[in-house]
């Protein structure tokens, strides 16, 4: 049985399968705190009730020794978990010692050259389960919604998201770089199946060191033929808050215990607010963070105008200038394109990149051409534009930075099970 669930078995005979966290002895009786992915349980071992064999095994457990431990479920109303184990039998399944993570402070890095171990502890297994559910969600929404799953390559011929970042490999005897963003085949995949999205990972060979970026990251992204910006901004809304909902009610006890109150996320609901880049620099130059025209938001932007916010804020239409080659720009409007970024509050930053995309063939090849990008590579993204061409419209979501502005977490380096990072490729 797993722990999580010993709330139904109070007054039955029970297995646990799990590993010792921690062991405390008191004369005749032993004190055994056990964790099993699901949850954790504290079981009292009595001299009296066990044999001698059992008795004696029980001295060595030490954290992290791996057991399969039988006894009677108790309600105690004083436990975390509402229940104690009185125990019958232990049984030593995988030895431990000298445990290098102890109950203690340890620094960042050693954490993470331990991340195969510290991933054991109470706070990394509540992330992952909440990532897990997050993930789960999203995925159920946009299957709800009609949305074909399609999985995108990861090697690939060219760029997506500019050429500085990208991660070269070899492919033979051509080059090819890592994925930074499934889009452009979800703009094909779209127009044979109407909606789909993509959700795997994406790379950037960013030299960037801060507490939001990851060499590799997951992105969802999710793409709709015969949609506008206003459509696009609709679904991000949707599905975040349904993918938010979902894990306030499945996994509030792990919510408690990251310090995030589950009560503030259920808030989360649509309409989110929706401010022009034109906007967002009135606030920045309230705020004396005042930038020229035509520039791209920084982490400190971004913090301040979503300082004004209660819920995620949309910022729409970002000049031309500072966006990706394929964005639409605003037919009213050109120096503007039809894109938004969604920023989450408490200074978390970007944690959505979208919009409208380029559906005149002409227009689009000029402004491959305007970002040195090299036409051959991209003829097949231009036919898009020459057989039965739509408006369309489509997103990312960063999955590591939004979980850190959900669990209110330092760093993404906490929200991916083995984080990839300017200076960190292992374990
Ligand atoms: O804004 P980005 O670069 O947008 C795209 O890649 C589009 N092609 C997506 C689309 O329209 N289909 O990235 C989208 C999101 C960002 O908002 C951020 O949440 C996340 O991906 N992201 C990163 N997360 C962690 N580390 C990095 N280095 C990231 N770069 C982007
Ligand atoms: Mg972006």
């Amino acid at each position: 049985m797993r722990i999580a669930e010993l709330g139904l078995a109070v007054g039955q005979s029970v297995e646990i399968r799990g590993w010792v966290l921690s062991l405390r002895k008191s004369g005749g009786i032993r004190f055994v705190v056990v964790r099993d992915g699901s949850g954790q349980v504290q079981m009292v071992l009595r001299e009296k009730d066990v044999s001698p064999e059992v008795w004696e095994a029980s001295a060595g457990l030490a954290q992290e020794t791996a057991i399969i431990a039988r006894g009677r479920c108790r309600a105690d109303a004083r436990a975390p978990s509402g229940v104690e184990i009185d125990l019958d039998d232990v049984q030593v399944v995988g030895p431990s010692g000298d445990y290098p993570i102890q109950p203690k402070e340890h620094g960042v890095d050693f954490l993470l050259d331990h991340r195969h171990l510290w991933l054991r502890s109470q706070r990394q297994a509540a992330i992952m389960r909440v990532r897990s559910r997050f993930e789960q969600a999203i995925r159920n929404w946009l299957d709800h919604e009609g949305f074909i799953a399609a999985d995108t390559p990861i090697l690939t011929p060219s760029a997506c998201e500019g050429t500085t970042t990208l991660f070269e490999t070899t492919y033979f005897e051509q080059k090819a770089y890592l994925s930074q963003s499934g889009q452009l085949y979800n703009e094909a995949l779209a127009q044979a199946l109407g909606k789909v999205y993509c959700f795997g990972p994406a790379f950037r060979a960013e030299r960037s060191k801060t507490r939001r970026h990851l060499i590799e990251f997951w992105m969802v992204e999710p793409e709709m033929a015969f949609t506008d910006l206003d459509g696009c901004l609709e679904t991000v809304e949707q599905m975040l808050s349904y993918a938010i909902g979902q894990v306030v009610e499945r996994c509030p006890d792990d919510l408690r215990l990251l310090g995030r109150d589950p009560e503030e996320l259920a808030q989360v609901r649509p309409p989110f607010p929706r401010i022009s880049y034109d906007e967002a620099l009135g606030i920045l130059r309230e705020q004396g963070l005042e930038i020229p025209w035509g520039e791209d938001f920084g982490a400190p932007h971004e913090a301040a105008i979503s300082e004004r916010f209660k819920l995620p804020v949309f910022v729409h239409r970002y000049p031309t200038s500072a966006k990706a080659f394929y964005m639409k720009p605003d037919p009213e409007r050109p120096e503007v394109v039809l894109s938004a970024d969604l920023l989450a509050p408490e200074g978390y930053g970007e944690i959505v990149g979208g919009g409208q995309r380029i559906d005149d063939y002409d227009l689009l090849l000029r402004r491959l051409h305007e970002h040195d990008l090299p036409q051959e590579d991209y003829d097949w993204y231009l036919d898009l534009r020459r057989y039965g061409s739509v408006p369309h419209s489509g997103f990312g979501l960063g999955i590591e930075r939004t979980l850190a502005w959900m669990l209110k977490l330092e760093h993404v380096r906490e929200t991916i099970p083995f984080p990839r990072m300017l200076y960190r490729l292992r374990p």
